[in-house]
């Protein structure tokens, strides 16, 4: 198949989708999601993102009955049926169907995955990035398929010629419209705390172990828009970028300080890409 589209056990393109109007995705954007990569039709850190997943849904009382053995067994055979050697694996859940209701019982979330070709960046090339104040409620932790600001603050990026949002609360910045941020600082990695102001991105917690491994300092602290200006690199962490240095935000130019770490860091990630997918 050229993608893989499955709906609550049905299995076909994703453009032949039909998800009924009466599942809680459509109408309250009740639900909650996750995104991995495959590369040479294996899958990148698959477990994280399947615990998170679970995580996600249990955060916000979402019903998933399937065994999460079952859950990773349906992903990998839907990931076989698809013809592309690299993928974007997209899977939801819904609290799942029922009448337009808020409060809700009984029920058992309702799966959507969406298998599609997918080509990685490569994430040498440098991001410019556009500040965006940061308005998102207090559930960022989840990842939740309510994306309005995000996508308000991707959309803004974007008409700003920039590939990325540098999001903050007042002065503090929080993360980026759909990636991680982190700072290079006197051979220090620094990345915000993991709080509910943020996801705890994958991407990052790989970085996280690499750190661990290689000896090099990872620092977990919030830090100022200015601070983020005037660090030696600021990088753009995400499952679908995995980690960009940064030469511009809101045109002016910033990070190029510390070369030599950031290109460390992305080695050492290649090859823990390799390492999984090769
Ligand atoms: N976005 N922060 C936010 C708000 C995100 O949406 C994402 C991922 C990340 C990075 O997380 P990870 O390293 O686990 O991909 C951080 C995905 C790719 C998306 O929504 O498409």
């Amino acid at each position: 198949m050229k993608t893989v589209g499955y709906y609550n056990g049905e299995v076909c393109e994703v453009d032949e989708l039909r998800i009924p109007a009466l599942d809680r995705a459509v109408y309250f954007g009740d639900g909650i999601y996750d995104v991995a990569i495959c590369e040479n039709r294996k899958a990148f850190t698959l477990d994280y993102h399947i615990d998170r997943f679970y995580n996600s849904a249990k955060a916000i009382d979402i019903r998933f009955s399937m065994p999460r053995d079952e859950f990773r067994s349906l992903l990998l055979s839907l990931i076989d049926k698809c013809d592309s050697n690299d993928m974007m694996v997209y899977f939801q859940l819904s609290r799942g169907i029922g009448k337009r209701k808020h409060e809700y019982q009984d029920m058992e979330g309702a799966l959507l995955i969406m298998i599609t070709p997918f080509t990685m960046g490569d994430m040498r090339k440098k991001m410019k990035l556009a500040t965006f104040e940061d308005k998102r409620f207090l559930y960022c932790d989840i990842k939740t398929i309510n994306l309005i600001p995000s996508v308000l603050a991707a959309q803004h990026a974007s008409v700003h010629g920039c590939n990325e949002a540098l999001m903050h609360r007042g002065d503090m910045v929080t993360e980026c419209a759909h990636s991680s941020l982190l700072l290079l600082k006197d051979g220090k990695v620094i990345a915000p705390p993991l709080d509910e102001y943020i996801l705890p991105g994958i991407t990052r917690k790989v970085v996280e172990e690499i750190c661990a491994e290689n000896d090099i300092p990872f620092v977990t602290r919030r830090f100022t828009v200015q601070e983020a200006l005037d660090a030696d690199e600021i990088i753009v962490a995400s499952t679908t970028k995995n980690i960009s240095g940064t030469c511009e935000v809101d045109g002016k130019p910033v990070g190029g300080k510390d070369e030599k770490l950031l290109s460390r860091l992305q080695d050492l990630f290649q090859e823990r890409l390799d390492r999984e997918t090769k």
